[in-house]
């Protein structure tokens, strides 16, 4: 939130939100947020991660979060709590529950008064395993969803960077549509490792992200179908049958698909000319 804004919701006797709970499923950019969220406020970013903190032992977790906790209190900056979750997940062990009651206490009385000139930001893919009482004592809590297909197209076209320009128009639209169950970390993963594989190996860009896209369908809906069959046949040699084999589909099928789009195509060439 903006500094000016801040003071329009004080003048107002309203606190703006001090403390942010992001949870969703691993992969959708937590955590890359948070960074953001910092780099926006133009606050320095603090990272305490809790899994690796808690792998330790859990006392140490402690005084590692006290620290952390009490530098914010000390200094402006965005304090990352990572894998939040992990301070839950020890709950089981009998011999560690008066240390973890303790930690979840000292944490509830931070979040009830947070300094106004940090930001503490909770990051979580287990929001289940979290104390409620924790869960509600946040300002502001956000569900980071997966990527839809906007997002998608954004996150291949920034992976390619410069080579974007190269592929074929629409090309990347096609492809973030097979890749609609992907969480945001597994598509720029993929892109990278495509883009590299066309800078060390020379092969095709295209060619590249097919291979690297027909991998990772299982089951393709009709339209995937079509939507690949005619991104194959414009972008490899492949013949149909081939093509027919990568998508699951019999020859016919995939021709019929490569026919209906030509067909629309001839129409509409013939209706501009
Ligand atoms: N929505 C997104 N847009 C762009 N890149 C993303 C997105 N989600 C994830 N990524 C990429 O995946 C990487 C890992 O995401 P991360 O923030 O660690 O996810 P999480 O913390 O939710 O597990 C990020 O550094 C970024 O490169
Ligand atoms: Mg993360």
């Amino acid at each position: 939130m903006e500094r000016a804004e801040c003071e329009k919701l004080l003048k107002e006797g309203f606190a703006p939100p001090r403390t942010l709970l992001l949870k969703g499923m691993p992969g959708t950019g937590k955590t890359m947020l948070a960074k953001w969220i910092a780099h926006k406020l133009g606050l320095p970013l603090v990272v305490l991660d809790l899994a690796t903190a808690i792998s330790s032992f859990l006392g140490k977790t402690g005084s590692n979060l006290r620290r952390s906790l009490d530098y914010a209190r000390a200094t402006p900056c965005v304090l990352l709590l990572d894998e939040f979750d992990a301070i839950a997940k020890r709950r089981d062990d009998a011999t560690e529950v008066g240390e973890l009651k303790r930690i979840v206490n000292v944490l509830l009385k931070e979040l009830e008064d947070w300094p106004l000139h940090s930001v503490l930001v909770a990051a979580t893919n287990h929001p289940e395993l979290l104390d409620p009482a924790i869960h509600r004592r946040f300002d502001v809590v956000v569900e980071v969803l997966l990527p839809g297909q906007a997002e998608r197209e954004s996150i291949l076209d920034r992976a390619c960077g410069r080579f974007a320009v190269t592929l074929p128009h629409g090309f990347l639209v096609a492809i973030a549509r097979c890749l609609d169950e992907c969480n945001g970390s597994e598509i720029d993963t993929l892109a990278q490792s495509v883009v590299r594989r066309h800078v060390i190996e020379g092969e095709d860009l295209t060619r590249c992200f097919v291979d690297a896209v027909v991998f990772r369908l299982p089951r393709l809906r009709k339209e995937e179908v079509a939507v690949l069959s005619r991104m194959l046949k414009e972008t490899t040699d492949l013949t149909v049958r081939e093509i027919a084999q990568v998508v699951g589909k019999s020859s016919s099928a995939v021709q019929y698909q490569l026919t209906k789009k030509n067909t629309k195509r001839i129409s509409r060439r013939k209706s501009h000319a």
